[in-house]
């Protein structure tokens, strides 16, 4: 029997790092996702991966999945013994900041997890996938893991969450967010490490540092919950600028993430930030929505004016956005225009090819 299960990355919106310390944040499954087949094999019993661009971390990551997925009582009662194979496909770049670990925890455990004839909860999946970022990163808040399992955009805070009403798509369809990829991977393990150790050493200032992005979290969280996103998109530019100053402050930076964020900004960003662990990795930027004519009201009275003023505003939307793909292009990285994925960790039918 061959299981084919698929979870998506995602991109911190809002208070990565402070989220670890019990701080709230947003985060967003991105329509980029990861997927993983598993079947059993009868040759050895241990478990085979493979993988392009397979690094030690993404078999610590595999192992240790499939290690607590075997440690559930129920899998006690499963048949096995014999050996795994594990296929991964993805689409999301490793180390980019954009939970290339996570959707990888998480969609081994949906696939293994059914190869043997188990129904976990997604609650259960998003829990074991904390507990394996945890185990491989030395610490983890589980934002991660709850948004690949879950989809869509989450306010979360100490392994609790809630689905934000708003998913940052003011036409539906066409999400606004960019990513810009640096083209560096980054260790989440050694980011995160480093934050302690600035946390050790000026525990005061670090605990406002995180206060602040907590509070950035709970304003955005407000915002996500109006009924007009685009009316309040530049406040939500203007926190992501704040809370990207912060995120600069605690060191987890670089030349390349400084130079993305301040070429989206001059490209007509409304915000733009690091996104996940830093030093290396992935930026995002906020495209507006909205229309680009200095707030001037056009004469909108007839349906086909309507719709040809909406196909214009449409264009504007679009040229706004690859303005901002090719400042992040001269600027040295990568743009992925991605969209806020609503499904989060689901199965896949057998005949994908992977
Ligand atoms: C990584 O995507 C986000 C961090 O806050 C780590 C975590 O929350 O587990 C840096």
């Amino acid at each position: 029997m061959v299981i084919i299960a698929s979870a998506p990355g995602k991109v911190i919106l809002f208070g990565e790092h402070a989220v670890v310390y019990g701080k709230p944040a947003i985060a967003a499954a991105i329509t980029k996702r990861i997927y993983v087949k598993s079947r059993l094999i009868d040759s050895g019993s241990g478990i085979q991966i493979s993988s392009k661009g397979k690094t030690e971390s993404t078999i610590e990551y595999v192992k240790r999945a499939i290690e607590l997925v075997i440690g559930t009582k129920r899998m006690k009662k499963a048949k096995h013994g014999q050996g795994i194979e594990i296929t991964i496909d993805s689409e999301l770049p490793v180390g980019g900041g954009l939970g290339s670990s996570a959707a990888l925890s998480v969609a081994t455990i949906k696939s293994v997890s059914t190869l043997f004839g188990i129904d976990l909860e997604k609650e259960e999946i998003a829990r074991l996938g904390k507990e394996v970022e945890s185990k491989v990163q030395g610490a983890s808040s589980g934002i991660d893991p709850f948004v690949s399992t879950y989809g869509g955009a989450i306010y979360y805070k100490d392994g609790r969450f809630s689905k934000c009403r708003q998913q940052i798509n003011p036409f539906s369809g066409h999400g606004s967010i960019i990513i810009g990829y640096t083209g560096s991977p980054s260790s989440t393990k050694n980011m995160i490490a480093n934050v302690s150790h600035l946390r050790e050493k000026y525990p005061k200032i670090i605990d406002r540092i995180f206060d602040a992005i907590g509070d950035i979290s709970e304003r955005a969280k407000i915002i996500l919950e109006e009924d007009n996103l685009n009316e309040n998109e530049n406040e939500l530019g203007s926190l992501m600028n704040l809370n990207n100053g912060l995120l600069e402050s605690l060191g987890v930076s670089s030349f390349s993430l400084s130079n993305l964020v301040n070429a989206s900004l001059l490209a007509g960003a409304l915000g733009a930030k690091i996104t996940g662990a830093g030093g290396g990795g992935c930026i995002f930027a906020l495209s507006s929505g909205e229309d680009w004519e200095d707030g001037e009201e056009k004469e909108v009275s007839t349906a086909s004016n309507r719709s040809s003023r909406k196909s214009e505003i449409f264009e504007q939307f679009e040229t706004r956005k690859s303005k901002i793909c090719d400042a992040i292009k001269m600027a040295g990285g990568v743009p992925i225009p991605v969209e806020i994925s609503h499904d989060g960790v689901r199965l896949e039918s057998n005949s994908r090819k992977i």
